[in-house]
């Protein structure tokens, strides 16, 4: 028997999607985001899951439309989607569905959004896609395999320093309420840094991070759907991926911070310093 490629990792004891999973997540990623984008700018029923926790119509639908792909082309997997429309059972591979990211800038209009779909193997991410309708961009990241936007590799960029760094971040829907607001924390990296972004789709953040036009991205307070797909498209580029005290990422209640992995280790230092004030 002549082994491939994918076998070869699969010997290697990677979890590793098969060619089918990963034509599936691109081809629904795809689809969902046309759709996104075809009623882009129309007026919207806007319903509210918190007090700016928007959600409209078409969350719902992209939703729709996903999690029916994904059950009809593998009946025996769960799906964990944002809006709670998938079934979980406790089985050993859970899609991870994020059908509109970016929904506050959707709902008034900024065309800064995408779609997030990661497949999760025994406990590990092991695909992700991530399609930005606007811009047509595709980003993919295999466990072990790399990361590629439109088929071309991803890298990480390779700035050394914090300072001549862009970074990235953005706010839980709880702000108004939590003591833990990113506020502190958004001050303290701006002024060491080129600047700080909040585009408003921690998504579309992490696949700049690993496209290397982002330094770094970090939140305090995210869902699993949110990082899923993202978090390996950084590691997939060379980029580091952890919590903000450094620790392994928890895809259950993720905090994140990620980056091109030179910066890292200054990035959690200032974020420490402001948790010790
Ligand atoms: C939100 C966006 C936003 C981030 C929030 C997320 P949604 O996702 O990614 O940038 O700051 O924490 O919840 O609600 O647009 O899917
Ligand atoms: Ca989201
Ligand atoms: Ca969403």
């Amino acid at each position: 028997m002549v082994l491939g490629a994918r076998d070869h990792d699969r010997t290697a004891g990677v979890s590793i999607a098969g060619e089918r999973e990963l034509e599936t997540a691109i081809a629904v990623a795809r689809e969902a985001g046309a759709l996104l984008k075809e009623n882009f700018g129309k007026v919207h029923t806007v319903g509210y899951k918190g007090r700016i926790d928007l959600v409209t119509e078409m969350d719902r639908r992209s939703e729709a439309l996903i999690v029916e792909r994904l059950k009809s082309a593998f009946p025996e997997d769960d799906v964990l989607a944002e809006e709670g429309s998938g079934t979980e059972r406790g089985r050993e591979r859970r899609w991870i569905v994020d059908p509109l990211d970016g929904t506050t800038n959707y709902a008034h209009g900024v065309p800064i959004y995408c779609v997030s779909i990661a497949l999760e193997i025994g406990g590990r991410v092991a695909l992700g896609v991530v399609y930005d309708p606007h811009r047509d961009e595709c980003f993919v990241a295999e466990r072990g395999r790399g990361a590629t936007l439109d088929g071309a590799p991803l890298r990480v960029s390779a700035t050394a320093t914090l300072g001549e760094s862009l970074l990235s971040t953005g706010y839980q829907y709880d702000i108004r309420s939590s003591s833990r607001n990113n506020l502190a924390e958004h001050a303290a990296l701006l002024l060491r840094s080129h600047s700080v972004r909040e585009i408003g789709s921690a998504v579309l953040n992490l696949a700049y991070v690993a496209a290397g036009r982002l330094e770094a991205f970090w939140e305090l307070s995210l869902g699993a759907w949110d990082v899923a797909a993202g978090a390996l498209l950084v590691e997939e580029a060379g980029g580091r991926v952890s919590s903000p005290d450094g620790g392994a990422l928890d895809l259950a209640a993720p905090s994140i911070v990620a980056s091109n992995g030179v910066i890292h280790e200054e990035i959690l230092k200032v974020l420490q310093e402001v948790r010790a004030r």
